[in-house]
């Protein structure tokens, strides 16, 4: 009887091959209601001596069964490491697939060179706040309330007489509040108008500059863009200055950039405003105008950065298309 049992279970173990089915084998012969849980009830029905014998059997048989549900147990678990071994080989002669290296956005990388160039010219940086009051980017600019040169400027408004700054000019007032000349200053940063098209996105950034000293004159202030210009995108660029108007200075002009446009035309791009501070201005912040003199420009990064990559739609900067932007 007891051969009967291992044969069996021999050949029980033989048909199966995961722990689930093992783990049924085994309640199946050992479990509560198993085959050699109920021969051992059946013990008490013999005689003292029997009993010992057949005990002993059911002993024997039960260590053997254990063993053998054991063995296939580690049998089991070995085929499947061996299997997840095979099955996940790492093939190591395979060339990778690379890495995505993230870069510089070209208008950091412009404006970074920009502020590098004033920087060697002497200048101080500073930084101002985006969102300004009414004052600083208008008032105070020689702008009044019902200026026609607000319309200059398509702003964004904000609650309680704020505004997003329309241009970097406010950082003249800023600085010559908390400042005596001389002063020689450039002020990098974002400025936002509602205005959108091939050479207009709502948020740009410009930087602003500020020299004021005893005996500044229109001709420092074109030397230090011509300088600029030549520097920034070298000396076989045309340049020319043309009579604009600004507010807050006096005379002002404008410098235009020749370039290529998208319809493949050579034309003039105005780069940026500038001119000699408004003696009105320096009113607004105690500056004596018969002993002080100022020029300022507001150069705009963005243009700088389309004509010297020659990207002739300024939203092209905005769109986060990564082929675009992993040329630079
Ligand atoms: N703030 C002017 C603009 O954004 C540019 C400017 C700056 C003009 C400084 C004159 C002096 O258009």
């Amino acid at each position: 009887m007891p051969d009967n049992h291992i044969e069996k279970l021999k050949i029980d173990l033989n048909n199966i091959s995961t722990e689930n089915e093992l783990l049924n084998i085994k309640s199946k012969y050992l479990g509560k209601k198993g085959q050699i849980t109920t021969m051992t009830t059946t013990l008490k029905d013999l005689s003292i001596e029997k009993k010992k014998v057949e005990g002993q059997k059911i002993n024997i048989l039960k260590k053997q069964i254990e063993a053998l549900i054991d063995e296939k147990f580690k049998q089991i678990r070995n085929d499947y490491i061996n299997r997840k071994l095979k099955e996940e080989k790492i093939d190591i002669t395979l060339p990778s697939r690379g890495t995505n290296y993230g870069s510089v956005h070209p208008i950091s990388q412009v404006l970074t060179e920009v502020i590098g160039i004033f920087a060697d010219f002497g200048f101080e940086i500073v930084e101002g706040p985006e969102i300004e009051t009414d004052y600083y980017n208008f008032e105070s600019l020689n702008i009044p309330k019902d200026h026609p040169a607000r319309d200059m400027q398509d702003t964004f408004y904000l609650e309680k007489n704020q505004l997003l700054r329309t241009h970097t000019s406010p950082m003249q007032i800023r600085v010559m509040e908390k400042n005596e000349p001389p002063i020689k200053i450039i002020s990098p940063g974002k400025v936002y108008r509602c205005d959108s098209d091939v050479t207009h996105t709502p948020m740009f950034h410009q930087v602003e500059g500020l020299l004021i000293d005893k005996e500044v004159t229109f001709a420092d202030l074109k030397g230090i863009l011509i300088e600029f210009s030549s520097r920034f995108f070298g000396k076989d660029i045309n340049i020319r200055f043309r009579p604009s108007y600004f507010p807050f200075t006096e005379p002002s002009a404008e410098l235009d950039i020749e370039w290529i446009d998208k319809s493949g035309t050579k034309t003039w791009m105005e780069v940026l405003g500038c001119g000699m501070v408004n003696p009105k201005v320096f009113e607004f912040v105690g500056y004596d105008s018969d002993e002080f003199a100022g020029i300022a420009f507001g150069v705009g990064i963005e243009r700088l950065a389309m004509i010297k990559h020659g990207i002739t739609d300024i939203r092209y900067f905005y769109q986060n298309d990564l082929q675009f932007l992993s040329q630079f």
